[in-house]
């Protein structure tokens, strides 16, 4: 990636966004971290580990009905080695969601022991959302807090324009003050938000990207890419060529056509022709 198109991805909003995660923080009691579960690592904001701290994080491993089940699983179990509760959820459906409300529970129980006995029974749980943009985080709130959208007016003291949502009486949560953008200066991280379509095609080469997820797919999914282009593993450039043929994309004189067969790729590996996969483990 050149450097014109780092500057163009880098949005610089971090500052503003720094501080008004740093005032909300205290206004709750835990944070929910929605990352996808295709790309656990490059999903997230780089940053956010450091703001929230020592706040009790629950990691929300959206989309898995798209990622690899076996990862998935393994990603749940790295993230509850570093302390954070992980849950894998399909925000689409609603599929995981039932169980949200008793892993907060679970990660707050100490929390909730300390309010019973203080006698402050029946407070709400209050729970920070956050996610970088496209990860599901509006579908994950809509999901929770109904059609309806039950949002709480903005409270005495607090960061204006804060988004509350009262889920029922043991839970409300915030939806994250300002925009929290991934690590866009690191090209693996920029590859693989294009590929989960995240960020546009537009910002990178069409035909390099679907090289690129070749190689990368053909070194742990290479069954998935035999059964649906039927192409060998190779060098990727021939075997963008391969697809380009076996799909019967040609232009004049026989050669593939490579541009054709990249955005075919890129689109059914979004769509999930090639199946449920996982590109971080
Ligand atoms: P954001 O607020 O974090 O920016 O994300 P948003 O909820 O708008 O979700 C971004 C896209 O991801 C939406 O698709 C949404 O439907 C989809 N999505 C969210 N969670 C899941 C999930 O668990 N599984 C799957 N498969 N998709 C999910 P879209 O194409 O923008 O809109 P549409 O398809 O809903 O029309």
């Amino acid at each position: 990636m050149s450097e014109a198109q780092n500057i163009q991805w880098f949005p610089g909003h971090m500052a503003k966004t720094r501080r008004k995660l740093r005032e909300s923080l205290d206004l709750v009691d835990a944070v929910a971290e929605i990352v996808d579960s295709r790309i656990p690592a490059s999903s997230r904001n780089p940053e956010l580990a450091g703001i929230i701290a020592n706040k009790p994080r629950i990691v929300l491993l959206n989309k898995c009905d798209m990622a690899d089940p076996v990862a998935t699983e393994r990603w749940i179990k790295r993230f509850r080695d570093e302390g954070a509760l992980a849950i894998a959820v399909d925000c689409k459906s609603g599929k995981g969601l039932n169980t949200f409300k008793n892993s907060v529970k679970e990660l707050l129980a100490d929390r909730l022991e300390a309010y019973r006995k203080k006698g402050m029974v029946g407070k709400p749980l209050r729970i920070m959302v956050v996610g970088i943009p496209n990860v599901g985080k509006s579908s994950f709130i809509n999901r929770m807090a109904g059609g309806a959208r039950a949002k709480v007016e903005d409270r005495p003291g607090v960061t204006r324009g804060n988004q509350w949502f009262k889920i029922d009486n043991e839970l409300e949560l915030l939806d994250t003050p300002g925009v929290l953008w991934p690590k866009f200066d690191d090209k693996d991280v920029g590859e693989k938000l294009a590929f989960t379509g995240a960020v546009k095609d537009a910002v990178l080469d069409t035909e390099w990207l679907a090289m690129r997820l070749l190689e990368i797919l053909s070194e742990r999914y290479m069954p998935m890419l035999s059964e649906r282009y039927k192409i060998e593993k190779g060098d990727s450039y021939d075997m963008l060529c391969e697809v380009a043929r076996k799909r019967g994309m040609v232009v004049r004189g026989g050669e593939g056509d490579t541009l054709r067969a990249a955005n075919m790729l890129l689109s059914e590996f979004r769509t999930q022709k090639l199946g449920r996969i996982t590109l971080e483990v």
